[in-house]
C-alpha cells in the first residue's frame, strides 16, 4: 500500500507532536525550530496547527511517515506559509513530498490565497530542488535570517486552480 495523505483533525495532537519531534531529531539542520522548542508545545499549540491553519499527515504502512503545515499570514490574507515539511527517510524519493506540497497549495487556493511562501535553509539543496519542481522560486522579499550560521532563503509560488 502506498503512502496516503490525510488532513489532521482534533485528536491528532499526539501524532503531530511525535512526527515533529522525529523531524527535529532526524533533520535538525533543516529547520529554524529546535527539538526543545517543539517538546515544550502544548496541546493547544498543536490544535492551532489544525485550525485556523492546516496540517497534512502522511500515512504509510508503518505508521505516520511525514507531515506539512500551512498557516495564513498574520497580515496578508493573500499569503499562506508552508512550514514543517518532513518525510521519513524511507519514504523519500517516492513522490510523497510532492503530494504534501501540493496539498498545501490546494488548501491555499481554497482559502482564497494567491501566494504560498516558505523559508528554506540555503544549504538544503534537496528541499530547494523539490520546491522548485513544485513551482516555487527564490525571492528577495524576506531578509535572510541566520540560525546560528545557517542562512534561510525565501521562496514563493503563485497558486491557481490547476494546483
Ligand atoms: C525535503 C524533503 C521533504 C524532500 O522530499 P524527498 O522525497 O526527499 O524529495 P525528492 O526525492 O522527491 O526530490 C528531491 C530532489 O532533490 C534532488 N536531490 C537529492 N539530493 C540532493 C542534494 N543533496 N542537493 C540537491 N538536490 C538533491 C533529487 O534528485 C530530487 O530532484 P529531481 O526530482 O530533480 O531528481 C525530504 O528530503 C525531507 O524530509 N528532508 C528533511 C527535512 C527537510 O529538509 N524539510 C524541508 C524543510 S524547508
Amino acid at each position: 500500500m502506498a503512502a496516503q495523505l490525510r488532513r489532521a483533525v482534533i485528536g491528532d495532537e499526539p501524532i503531530l507532536r511525535a512526527l515533529r519531534l522525529q523531524a527535529l531529531a532526524e533533520a535538525p539542520e533543516a529547520f529554524g525550530s529546535t527539538y526543545e522548542r517543539e517538546l515544550a508545545r502544548t496541546t493547544l499549540d498543536w490544535q492551532r496547527w489544525m485550525a485556523p491553519g492546516v496540517t497534512f499527515i502522511l500515512n504509510a504502512p508503518g505508521g505516520a511517515g511525514g507531515l506539512v503545515a500551512g498557516q495564513h499570514d498574520a497580515a496578508d490574507p493573500a499569503v499562506v506559509h508552508l512550514m514543517a515539511l518532513w518525510v521519513h527517510p524511507e519514504l523519500r524519493g517516492s513522490g510523497a513530498a510532492d503530494e504534501l506540497v501540493a496539498a498545501v497549495l490546494a488548501w491555499a487556493w481554497v482559502e482564497g490565497a494567491s501566494t504560498v511562501r516558505l523559508e528554506v535553509m540555503q544549504a538544503n539543496g534537496r528541499a530547494r530542488r523539490l520546491y522548485e519542481r513544485a513551482g516555487f522560486r527564490v525571492t528577495d522579499r524576506a531578509p535572510e535570517r541566520d540560525h546560528g550560521g545557517r542562512v534561510e532563503v525565501s521562496m514563493e509560488c503563485l497558486v491557481s486552480a490547476a494546483g
